[in-house]
């Protein structure tokens, strides 16, 4: 969400005459893009912020007009604290406000502390194409909807980034097939709850029936929305643009997967299978105080049911430990989970309340923070297991991988990959571009290598593959 923050503000602010520099000295205007969720994310930015004033104190002489603003949660969350107590910042824009950043800047420059916080009901920057800049370019993030309703009772979201409202499917459409002409092979549709999307803003027939559209025994706090166009029918447009260009989304709501989302992943061969199920818990007793709208057996329910229908999928997911009031025993329901399930991928971290929240107001911060280090631990020891043993099951097997550049550690060697989103590492060398022909060429990021995994390797949250090289799939829609 970061990085596609980034882009949008830096479209409009290109836009605006702006060019961007990543070297800090040169630049006359510095822009934190932040984030709320956890007390952790927003220390690091106070830091930089004391580190950055600083540092315009001692170059008031030859850049008196240096400027630093704060885009995002933090500042919505705490709006004029940043300009007026602290002193340390001349510009703020939450993240619904990104299109006023030209004016906010100029209001700097006229030596006024200028902000703009307000929240939209439809803000969704349809038309602001973002500037993409991942570092080879052969992947991309687009935003799909914004906000949040769903008021977990320990999430700051929806008061920092808003109600939800999604984005025009036909813009959506647009820039991904522009991605795609660009040679884009992976776009990862992004939203707060991006599975949740619906499009209202254009009458169409097509639609599936939008009233029952909730996973079998969820609920939501909010009324139900009827009508408009579903994520199964962007997903159903967006696979059909390119069949090369793998497709994956993020951070879906447990809530809205109905069968017909499951079943077009199933189906559309370029529709990653790795789902992210975020559980933040495994005892029905702590969801309930979470608001999450769902019990153990009815998430345990829909695993199984995602399971039968995209036989083969890789789950991953989020959870909190030291929720209020969250005991020994739910503790442990909460481990039993993560081993049932066996995810591969997981954000664990321990809760940090926050101002506003339903939790604030009504729940006790109970749990001594040393319990709740100690549940981490317990629940990241449990959790590597039960990756390993996931991603320890393709040493052998064949992968389809998207190369994405140099790998960290070696020049020597490419990374990339899976379907799984598994992180694969290669040596560098030429390959055949069709098996059996003597012409050979180097392996470039973007392409798709079809390899054999020899051995795996513990990273910090995913596992590092080495692999043999089998050959270049110059046709990857056949070959996935
Ligand atoms: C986004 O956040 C991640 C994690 O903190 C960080 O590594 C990355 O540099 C950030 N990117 C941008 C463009 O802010
Ligand atoms: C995870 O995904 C891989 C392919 O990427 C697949 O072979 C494997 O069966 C999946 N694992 C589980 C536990 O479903
Ligand atoms: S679904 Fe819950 S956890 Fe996710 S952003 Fe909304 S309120 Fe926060």
């Amino acid at each position: 969400m970061n990085i596609s923050d980034t882009e949008i503000a830096w479209s409009i602010l290109q836009k605006a005459g702006y060019s961007r520099t990543h070297e800090l000295p040169e630049a006359d205007v510095v822009l934190l893009v932040t984030c709320s969720i956890r007390e952790k994310a927003e220390q690091t930015i106070w830091n930089r912020l004391k580190h950055l004033t600083a540092l315009k104190k001692r170059c008031q002489k030859h850049k008196p007009l240096l400027k630093i603003g704060v885009l995002g949660c933090m500042a919505e969350r705490l709006k004029t604290k940043l300009l007026e107590q602290e002193k340390l910042v001349d510009v703020l824009a939450g993240p619904d406000a990104y299109r006023d950043l030209p004016r906010l800047l100029s209001l700097g420059y006229r030596g006024q502390r200028a902000s703009n916080v307000l929240l939209s009901l439809e803000e969704t920057y349809a038309d602001v194409m973002p500037v993409h800049q991942t570092p080879e370019g052969h992947s991309a993030f687009v935003s799909i909807m914004r906000g949040c309703d769903n008021m977990c009772s320990y999430c700051i979201v929806p008061f920092t980034r808003g109600r939800e409202r999604s984005r025009p499917l036909s813009s959506i459409l647009e820039e991904v097939r522009m991605l795609s002409d660009q040679g884009v092979k992976e776009v990862t549709l992004l939203g707060q709850n991006v599975n949740s999307y619906r499009d209202f803003s254009e009458q169409h027939f097509i639609c599936s029936e939008g009233s029952t559209q909730l996973s079998r025994g969820f609920k939501t706090v909010y009324r139900t929305k009827q009508g408009g166009l579903l994520f199964s029918d962007l997903l159903d447009k967006v696979s059909q643009i390119d069949p090369d260009m793998r497709i994956r989304f993020t951070s879906p709501h447990p809530k809205d997967f109905p069968d017909e989302v499951l079943q077009l992943i199933q189906e559309r061969r370029n529709i990653c299978k790795q789902i992210h199920l975020p559980a933040q818990s495994g005892s029905s007793r702590v969801l309930h105080a979470m608001r999450r709208g769902y019990t153990r057996e009815a998430y345990l329910d829909l695993v199984e049911n995602i399971r039968e229908i995209i036989p083969g999928v890789n789950l991953s997911s989020d959870f909190i430990t030291g929720f209020c009031g969250e005991t020994e025993e739910d503790h442990q329901e909460t481990l039993s989970l993560v081993r049932e399930v066996g995810y591969n991928v997981g954000f664990l971290f321990a809760y940090s309340m926050r101002k506003k929240t339903h939790a604030y107001h009504r729940l006790q911060d109970d749990v001594p923070a040393p319990v709740k280090q100690r549940r981490l631990e317990e629940l990241i020891s449990v959790f590597r297991e039960e990756a390993a043993k996931v991603n320890m099951a393709l040493i052998g097997s064949t992968q389809l991988v998207l190369v994405e550049g140099e790998s960290k550690r070696s020049s020597e060697e490419l990374c990339g990959r899976n379907d799984g989103n598994v992180k694969v590492v290669f040596p560098k060398t030429d390959l055949p571009i069709q098996p059996e022909k003597p012409q050979m060429v180097p392996i470039t990021s973007g392409d798709y290598v079809l390899v054999k995994v020899n051995y795996g390797q513990h990273d910090n949250k995913i596992e590092l593959i080495w692999l043999c090289l089998l050959s270049l799939v110059v046709n990857p829609a056949a070959g996935f």
